[in-house]
């Protein structure tokens, strides 16, 4: 029966698949709900580093049965190239299970994500260019192919040729390039993807509620953060889905009821990829803003690019609560800020002259906002040994106690390290 749901409260990379991982131990069952392989999770076993985007972090465990909702979008490619890499390491894949319901990411969407962002020039989104913006934008137009379809070839190769009747339009005739050809695409998936993703392939809604009916704990892994989300985040610099709380119940088919527990990862700092407003942004050559991602190793563990590092912002934060239902907070990254004389965070802006807690709707006014800050003593302590509340330095405690008093609700976990086991259980 419960239902517990990990959101990204920032802008995405705040460490969800170590909570995730985390939390699993008590779970059964572990759900993808949205986005695609613009994700990308880290998770250190033992000192292994395994770097996963598309299969939930549950797969790591052998009592759990991970799943690939329906409001994910599938590049089936990449996603064999995934299980297998699992595979060769020892991780067992064969309880996978992928709806036949998520939308597939086939090779025109790529092309058609990089066009795009050709074309913006200097507006570009920065997206991650895997596709995953046409893909979604197939599915609202009613013309994507669904994981479903392979397994009836003739639907699947006349879905093809409808798509491409249209895409391959917008390929000559807009971006001047070559046409694909729909059976070519379709002899190259059903051959190479088919029969490996086949015994996968499931009705994932009802195995979700199959599990929620059994009293089974259910987690839901979001993937990308609040402010990307498609309705919530910093549009049009945003993902083309829903990562919010909200979008478990589209992208796995639940209802609101059913959620029980919304756990926000935040880091104990903020970090964004791609373009877009920051009010509490240190650009680039800020000492501060050059540490966090120097010691933060901040760079897209996808695209490897450099993350735009800031302060923590409690606005943003406050607003995701809200959002989102949070009913606590996990931090990441706690330990990144060991080495600073100042730690600050955002409480609120100042935009034309007028202090502001809540974020504002109108987004010309959060280019314009300035961040107000409060400003902490560093603890200037290592911190990466922690796994009790008291084993944290009174400052670093201190640190966490203002922001729960900012955003207004709890912190359970704070992380102070990569592995597994540095996290401690946080009681306020
Ligand atoms: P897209 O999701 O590839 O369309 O990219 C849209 C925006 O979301 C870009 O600014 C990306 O950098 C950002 N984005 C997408 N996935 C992630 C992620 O997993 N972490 C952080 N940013 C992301």
């Amino acid at each position: 029966m419960p239902a517990t749901v990990v959101v990204g409260t920032q802008w995405g990379d705040e460490g969800k698949g170590k909570f995730t991982d985390l939390l699993a131990k008590e779970m059964s069952m572990v759900v993808r709900y949205q986005g695609g392989h613009n994700a990308g999770h880290t998770i250190v076993i033992d000192g292994e580093k395994f770097a996963i985007q598309l299969i939930p972090s549950g797969v790591f465990y052998d009592h759990i049965t991970p799943v690939i909702g329906n409001g994910v979008v599938v590049d089936p490619f990449v996603l064999l190239k995934e299980m297998d890499s699992l595979s060769q390491r020892g991780i067992d894949v064969s309880r996978l299970k992928l709806s036949g319901n998520a939308h597939l990411i086939l090779p025109y969407h790529q092309e058609l994500d990089a066009l795009h962002e050709r074309h913006l020039g200097k507006a570009k989104l920065g997206t991650t260019k895997r596709g995953i913006g046409p893909a979604y934008a197939d599915k609202a137009m009613r013309v994507g192919i669904r994981v479903q379809d392979m397994l009836d070839e003739t639907i699947f190769r006349e879905k093809l040729h409808a798509t491409l009747s249209h895409t391959n339009k917008v390929l000559t005739k807009v971006f001047n390039r070559l046409p694909l050809d729909a059976d070519e695409i379709a002899d190259k998936v059903l051959s190479e993807c088919l029969d490996q993703l086949k015994p996968h392939i499931a009705d994932s809604v009802n195995l979700v509620h199959d599990a929620l009916d059994a009293g089974q704990h259910v987690l839901f892994e979001g993937a990308q953060a609040t402010f990307l989300d498609l309705d919530h985040g910093t549009y049009p610099f945003v993902t083309s889905s829903n990562p919010i709380a909200g979008g478990v119940c589209a992208g796995a088919g639940i209802g609101p009821k059913e959620i029980t527990r919304v756990v926000g990862i935040a880091k104990a700092y903020v970090t964004r990829v791609g373009a877009g407003p920051f009010p509490s942004e240190l650009f680039d050559g800020d000492h501060d803003g050059d540490r966090m991602v120097d010691i933060g190793k901040e760079f897209g563990t996808n695209t490897g690019r450099r993350r735009r590092p800031g302060w923590f912002d409690a606005v943003m934060m406050r607003h995701a609560v809200r959002i989102n239902g949070l009913t606590e907070l996990a931090i990441t990254k706690l330990d990144v800020l060991d080495t600073f004389d100042t730690v600050k965070m955002c409480v609120a802006y100042e935009i034309d002259g007028k202090r502001v807690e809540k974020l504002p709707y109108h987004q010309s006014e959060l280019h314009r906002a300035t961040p107000i800050y409060e400003e902490f003593p560093g603890w200037n302590t290592d911190q990466t040994a922690a796994t009790e509340p008291d084993h944290l330095h009174p400052q670093a405690q201190a640190y966490l106690r203002a922001l729960e008093a900012q955003v207004g609700v709890p912190i359970t976990l704070a992380s102070t390290g990569p592995g597994r086991n540095q996290f401690i259980h946080w009681e306020s």
